[in-house]
């Protein structure tokens, strides 16, 4: 027999409906219960609260609040009940009806018909972010991958995040520094986690920075849209590599910046440019291995770049967001580490690291815009949640920060060749693999070309949803291909989205 007693007990929530809103005119000649009546009638027939779950404070509660006798409020309630509006559950109190009144239902709605056949008059700005996502798509966040839908580009594998001990030191962290976690707090971020991150980039990526170089932002976004913001006017121009990360152009649009695309080659971003093209203010790059193609910058292109920005006053926004994932030869410095001219802006996120949902990362600013950096983030959104921020620096000061990496960079390795062997195996006659030296993407050069359409159509009906490479292009004009995560499927999750894709492919009469 199962212990009823150490079962918790199931509860459903109700709300309790407040009635702030209700005024009773004491002066006026009609009585106070029907004035009672008339108010709660018009708040529920509002169409606010939701039926059957929704409850009315206890006829002592409502009388206290009013300042009036219970036999007032019983009178009210009592003609509400005759008509259907409310209902009553015996020991669980008075709820909104279920089966509204017909004129319930038809009454008080908000008039939406004007804006309904008028769209709202929108800013520029708005129509100006390249993104073409309208209403629910929006759910599922800036990478579209919902639930059953696999080998989706850029996704972490976070059921290996270690909830537990993260959930152990926010609790320490709250039980140290209590009310001090709750208060509005530094706009450059916790103290002890600007310390930690410093050790962290001097030691992993070779950086160059003090403490006081970081500023805590929510997530790589954010640290583009600051930068941009604090180095560019409206209109001013800003290269950004193309084919590129698609928040990227977003967040540059959305600070209004002209956005100028610069192609890749085996070595990186080129640098050459035409005398029409604008000089650019800000050079966004992914030196450690661009994104999506999986380029590692090669040090000569480094050094270009670095005195094309000194020579030119530009400065360049390096986003080093999963560097730490290289699973071929030693990890290479970030450029911010060889710069001798405080022109690297350097940006890292926790997003692939430990979670893209903590919205945590950090800027490395050179000297001479850090107060512009913290000026701009006050006026944004002030700081990151003092909570996460602490938990995330005994996080890192504790060892869990490495140990994570260490572990999850073992996992990915193994997804990483397994992916490879299976993926060759099965769909080797219709790609082209081209395997980078780092990272959680890999690229699937189409063999035959004509096959696109049919091939885009079918990832997208079974569910095995690589992006195509064309969604990152702005101008470039490249050969078909897909761009394939592995990071968050376990290999038989693999085989098995590898195995749908090979068959549907099969199966289809035309390729
Ligand atoms: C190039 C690049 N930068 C940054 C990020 C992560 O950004 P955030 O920290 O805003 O989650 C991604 C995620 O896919 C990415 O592909």
């Amino acid at each position: 027999m199962p212990n009823r007693k150490s079962r918790p007990q199931k509860r459903r929530r109700r709300s309790i409906i407040a009635f702030e809103m209700i005024r009773l005119d004491r002066t006026g000649t009609e009585p106070l219960h029907e004035q009672l009546y008339r108010q709660i009638r018009d708040e529920l027939k509002s169409g606010r609260f939701s039926e059957g779950s929704s409850r009315l404070p206890s006829s002592r509660a409502l009388a206290t609040d009013q300042g009036i006798s219970r036999s007032t409020v019983r009178l009210a309630l009592s003609k509400l009940h005759a008509e259907g509006y409310l209902r009553s559950k015996s020991g669980s109190g008075t709820f909104v009806a279920n089966l509204l009144p017909e004129t319930f239902l038809t009454a008080d709605q908000p008039k939406t018909y004007e804006s309904i056949r008028r769209p709202a008059r929108v800013s520029d700005r708005v129509r100006a972010i390249p993104d073409q996502r309208v209403g629910k798509e929006f759910d599922l966040g800036a990478t579209g991958a919902g639930q059953g839908v696999s080998l989706v580009a850029s996704i972490p594998a976070v059921d290996e995040f270690p909830i537990a001990i993260w959930e152990r030191l926010r609790a320490q962290v709250l039980a140290k520094k209590g009310v001090n976690l709750l208060r509005y707090s530094s706009n450059r971020g916790d103290a002890d986690l600007r310390k930690a991150i410093a050790a962290y980039l001097c030691d992993f990526r070779a950086a160059r920075c003090q403490p006081d170089q970081i500023v805590i932002v929510a997530g790589m976004q954010q640290a583009m849209l600051i930068s941009a913001m604090a180095v560019l006017n409206p209109g001013e121009s800003a290269w950004i590599e193309d084919p590129c990360y698609q928040q990227t152009r977003r967040v540059l649009s959305l600070a209004g910046v002209k956005i100028v695309p610069k192609a890749i080659d085996t070595h990186g971003i080129i640098i050459a440019r035409s005398p029409k093209e604008p000089l650019p203010r800000m050079i966004y790059v992914t030196p450690s291995h661009q994104f999506p193609l999986g380029v590692t910058m090669s040090f000569q292109r480094r050094t270009d770049l670095l005195d094309f920005a000194r020579a030119h006053n530009a400065f360049i926004f390096e986003d080093d967001y999963d560097a730490e994932f290289r699973f071929v030869g030693p990890p290479l410095p970030s450029l911010q580490g060889i710069d001798n001219a405080s022109r690297v802006i350097y940006a890292g996120t926790v997003s692939k690291i430990l979670c893209p949902s903590l919205r945590l990362g950090y800027i490395v600013a050179p000297e001479q815009l850090i107060d512009s950096f913290v000026k701009i983030r006050s006026a944004m959104d002030q700081h990151s949640s003092p909570i996460e921020q602490a938990t995330l620096a005994r996080f890192i000061t504790e060892g869990f920060f490495l140990s994570h990496i260490k572990r999850m960079r073992k996992i990915y390795a193994e997804r990483r060749d397994f992916f490879i062997k299976q993926f060759n195996e099965l769909l080797g006659d219709r790609f082209t693999l081209q395997v980078p030296e780092a990272g959680l993407n890999i690229v699937a050069w189409l063999k035959r070309e004509e096959d696109f359409p049919v091939i885009k159509r079918i990832t997208s009906e079974i569910g095995v949803r690589p992006s195509t490479l064309s969604f990152f292009c702005i101008q470039a004009k490249l050969k078909p291909a897909f761009v394939f995560g592995f990071a968050a499927w376990t290999p038989t999750q693999i085989r098995e989205s590898l195995v749908k894709l090979a068959s549907a492919l099969k199966t289809t009469a035309k390729i």
